[in-house]
């Protein structure tokens, strides 16, 4: 995996944390550059298949790191100040935080899709959103910067997000969406088309 913008993006928001668990951290690349640039102190590295940690332990060894074999945090006893769960799927990444620490941890998300999903169960398991990032490499990435807490998100939060809305970045990702739903919408079934087009206004309503 290339040392890319979104790793780096990602390592900074580590800044001022001191231990910091990375669930799915397969290379450790996040870890390994926040260590890097002297944002964080200690770390777990985490992950459900040993491959991927063996790759971390590799790029990690220089660092004071422990590492997990887990299902996200089913296995993780620890207490740290900010859990990384990022580069996966939407539905995976909920899955992960049916389990997630119920104190003072901040959580950095990146979901690679259904980000609208992903509000959507925060509102509704008691996370609140702190901020919202975005990424552009070569896709958009929206990182969300959450912790435990009580949040209303309408509907247009959900799609454009409640801190990402009112930032001036955001408007070519929505530009992008609102194209991408128009393209979709030509081959989409009739049921399909009535909340294509509610999520069409949203994004073009900008
Ligand atoms: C695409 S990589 C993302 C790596 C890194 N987090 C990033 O943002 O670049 C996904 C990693 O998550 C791990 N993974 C998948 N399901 C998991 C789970 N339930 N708990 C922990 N790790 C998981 C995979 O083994 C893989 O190493």
């Amino acid at each position: 995996m290339a040392r890319n913008k979104r790793i780096h993006f990602l390592a900074d928001l580590c800044k001022d944390y001191h231990k910091v668990i990375d669930i799915g951290t397969d290379h450790g690349l996040v870890l390994k550059t926040a260590f890097e640039k002297g944002y964080i102190q200690e770390a777990i590295a985490s992950d459900l298949r040993e491959q991927p940690l063996k790759s971390a332990m590799k790029n990690l060894r220089n660092y004071p790191v422990t590492y997990a074999l887990s299902d996200g945090f089913l296995s993780i006893k620890e207490e740290v100040d900010l859990a990384i769960i990022a580069g996966m799927g939407a539905y995976l990444i909920c899955d992960i935080l049916e389990h997630a620490p119920t104190n003072h941890t901040h959580f950095l998300i990146q979901a690679n899709d259904k980000i609208d999903m992903v509000r959507s169960y925060l509102m509704h398991h008691n996370f609140k959103i702190m901020d919202e990032y975005l990424v552009h490499d070569k896709f958009f990435y929206i990182i969300i910067k959450a912790q435990r807490g009580q949040m209303i998100l309408s509907e247009e939060d959900l799609y454009l997000g409640p801190y990402l809305k009112h930032k001036v970045e955001s408007i070519p990702y929505y530009q992008q969406k609102a194209k991408h739903i128009e393209k979709i919408m030509k081959k989409a079934d009739p049921e399909r088309q009535e909340e294509l087009l509610k999520m069409l206004k949203i994004y073009e309503n900008l």
